[in-house]
């Protein structure tokens, strides 16, 4: 199997993180990862806030759900939908999965844990983030050194989920 298909099979995610800082060039090169996904026309609607100070990462997680991974992690990325520069609901909200998958397969090959959580429109968050008036949370990304080892969470077979015509 190729390191591609490794990855994509290996990766976890990961909720629980050790406390080390992560280096800045560890960062973007997750960002870079989702600026190279494939988006409808090329439009790359996405948007990222990356939030790694103390006091915004408490402040998100007093009310995100899921509140000691975004606090734990010494970095989390939020991805925003910039709706001036998207064209169509189904297919920006597509290209923006791809962005984020881009992004945690980057995280598992840099040796980093991540978590996708769903957490659309909330303006709540989206005022903690500062997000423009154009821009729509699509997901955060919580992001750290793994402090834990999940157990692999099965797939249905592709017998179950393939039809060949
Ligand atoms: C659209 C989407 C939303 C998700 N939201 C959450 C979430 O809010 N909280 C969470 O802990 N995990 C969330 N996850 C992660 C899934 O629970 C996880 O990917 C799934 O259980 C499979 O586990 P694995 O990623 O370890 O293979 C989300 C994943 C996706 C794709």
């Amino acid at each position: 199997m190729n390191e591609v298909l490794r990855a994509i099979q290996e990766r976890r995610s990961i909720r629980v993180f050790r406390p080390d800082p992560i280096e800045p060039e560890k960062v973007d090169a997750i960002l870079d990862a989702g600026r190279w996904a494939p988006s409808g026309k090329n439009t790359q609607p996405w948007r990222f806030v990356v939030v790694e100070s103390k006091e915004k990462r408490d402040e998100l997680g007093r009310i995100v759900t899921q509140m000691d991974m975004v606090r734990s992690a010494p970095v989390t990325i939020a991805v925003l939908l910039d709706t001036r520069a998207g064209y169509d609901a189904t297919k920006d909200a597509q290209g923006i999965g791809a962005c984020a998958q881009n992004m945690l397969l980057a995280a598992h090959s840099l040796g980093l844990g991540a978590c996708w959580i769903g957490r659309v429109r909330d303006e709540q968050v989206e005022g903690i983030l500062g997000a423009k008036d154009h821009e729509e949370l699509m997901m955060l990304i919580a992001i750290g050194y793994p402090a834990e080892t999940p157990p692999v969470r099965e797939r249905r077979p592709l017998a179950e989920l393939v039809r060949r015509i």
